[in-house]
């Protein structure tokens, strides 16, 4: 039985998707209409991009209350929670292929005061994860290979959703599942379906001509009937 994920629906629109140039003033203008804000910081190692770091989070940090969610696509997360935490990160999440067994990890990230997930990267079976469920406030299900923005979402990694759901529902967690990449108003249903309660969204949002009204279409389409 799947819980009611409608209740517990949250829109992580994702900054990497944003213009740079304004970032300030294009989170003021969603952060009312939002319910966490997902930060996508990349390392040139893990994955063969770079996006934004530590200064960055920063200067957003005085522009809204919202969480901040901070995917670490990176080697050595671990080095930077105290950094992080000082920059003003309230989750940490890093990959379980970065960190096979992330128990030490996930006591450095609350030993800093930060909440703590793991990811899984499309190719990366669910089994990995699963002995750790209980070191995660959340479990995040990438539905594309991490790296870039905009890319086409992977169905089949909506299997994984599906177990992290049972699994976290048989231990009586209340885990969130959040899915990353490629989510749009045509496809949120299935990864709704599959049990996520987080939503991640950047170019669906970002690159709108109405971003407001686009996380708004995002919000309708998971409240609508199954
Ligand atoms: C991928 C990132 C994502 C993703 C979201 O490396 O982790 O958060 O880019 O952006 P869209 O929604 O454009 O796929
Ligand atoms: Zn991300």
């Amino acid at each position: 039985m799947l819980l009611d994920v409608e209740t517990r629906s949250l829109i992580a629109p994702s900054i990497l998707a944003a213009d740079f140039a304004r970032l300030g003033e294009e989170v003021e203008v969603v952060a009312p209409y939002i319910d966490m804000l997902h930060v996508d910081v990349m390392d040139g190692h893990f994955v063969p991009n770079i996006s934004l770091g530590i200064p960055v989070i920063e200067s957003l940090r005085p522009v809204t209350d919202l969480k901040f969610d901070c995917h670490l696509m990176m080697l050595n997360p671990d080095f930077y929670f105290p950094a992080l935490k000082q920059a003003g990160a309230d989750l940490v999440t890093v990959h379980i292929e970065v960190f096979p067994n992330p128990t030490e990890a996930a006591k450095a990230a609350r030993s800093e005061g930060l909440e703590f997930g793991l990811v899984l990267n499309p190719p990366t079976p669910f089994e990995a994860l699963e002995p750790f469920v209980e070191l995660c406030d959340m479990i995040v299900v990438m539905s594309v290979n991490p790296g870039f923005g905009g890319q086409a979402f992977i169905a089949d990694t909506m299997r994984k959703v599906e177990l992290a759901r049972n699994l976290v529902e048989s231990h009586g967690l209340l885990t969130d599942i959040e899915v990353d990449g490629g989510i749009g108003p045509e496809n949120i249903d299935r990864a709704r379906d599959a049990g996520a309660n987080v939503f991640v969204a950047g170019s669906s949002v970002f690159r709108a001509k109405d971003p407001v009204g686009a996380v708004q279409e995002l919000r309708a389409k998971i409240r609508e009937e199954r």
